[in-house]
């Protein structure tokens, strides 16, 4: 059997079944050690609301910990941000004239303190108000040359991110740095922030059988070999499409 690099969504993606979580812990935790696989979460989350989940969830420690959407990237067990992957994310990024671009939006209420990071500016945002307040926010981001990247999940969050940054972008960059080919990575996901995950490239797919209709939309449009949609939800969807795609046999 060869290694291969799991990257998964947490919420709703890895946990949300504790049974199924507890069998593929078990099978990946004996694969990591018997053929080197990795593992990476990739969550919205800050690093603060990871660690107030790794209290509640028996988790495996990860390799990697990508969090607050891609924006941060934790090797290890480091409490710093991988520094070359924040210069990437600082070009082009005015957090400042971000914050002040969206005062504008009075629909826009903004998340908890530990959620609003150096590259992730977040709010909730209803799934009414967002169909008019998504496409005037782009243009006065972009009026105001800020390039940067809207996402919207769940039909309640939007997180907004610098141009270079978001959960795709931060697994090719572990991939780029530890030398493991997309055939030989499966990226799991459930809502919209997972989108980036799935259309980067030529990783492999699994999206949850319990996915939101936004990531379920964009995999009708965007149907491929290499994705797989699941008919069990979290974890054991998980197992389902490792099944799959041979990567357990
Ligand atoms: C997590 C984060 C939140 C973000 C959401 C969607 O819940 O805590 O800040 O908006 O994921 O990406
Ligand atoms: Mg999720």
């Amino acid at each position: 059997m060869t290694p291969f690099l799991l990257v998964t969504d947490l919420d709703n993606t890895l946990v949300g079944d504790d049974a199924a979580l507890k069998e593929l812990n078990q099978l990946l935790n004996r694969h990591r050690q018997e053929h080197g696989t990795k593992i990476v979460y990739a969550t919205g989350r800050s690093l603060a609301l990871y660690r107030v989940l790794t209290t509640e969830q028996q988790l495996l420690q990860p390799d990697a910990l990508v969090a607050a959407v891609g924006t941060e990237i934790y090797l290890d067990v480091s409490d710093t941000p991988d520094k070359e992957w924040s210069e990437k994310l600082s070009q082009g990024w005015d957090r400042d004239l971000v914050v002040a671009s969206a005062a504008h939006f009075a629909d826009l209420v903004p998340q908890p303190e530990t959620e609003q990071r150096p590259f992730k500016v977040s709010f909730f945002l209803t799934e009414a108000a967002a169909v008019e307040v998504l496409p005037r926010l782009e243009s006065l981001l972009k009026d105001h040359g800020i390039d940067a990247k809207l996402i919207y999940s769940g039909g309640n969050d939007l997180d907004i991110l610098p141009r270079n940054g978001d959960k795709g972008l931060a697994v090719q960059f572990l991939r780029q740095r530890w030398g493991i080919d997309a055939t030989q990575t499966v990226v799991c996901g459930d809502s919209g922030n997972d989108i980036s995950l799935f259309s980067v490239g030529e990783e492999r797919g699994i999206i949850v059988g319990n996915a939101r209709p936004e990531l379920r939309l964009w995999y009708d449009i965007n149907p491929a070999k290499h994705r797989y949609l699941a008919k069990a939800a979290c974890a054991g969807g998980i197992l389902e499409g490792l099944n799959y795609f041979g990567f357990l046999a």
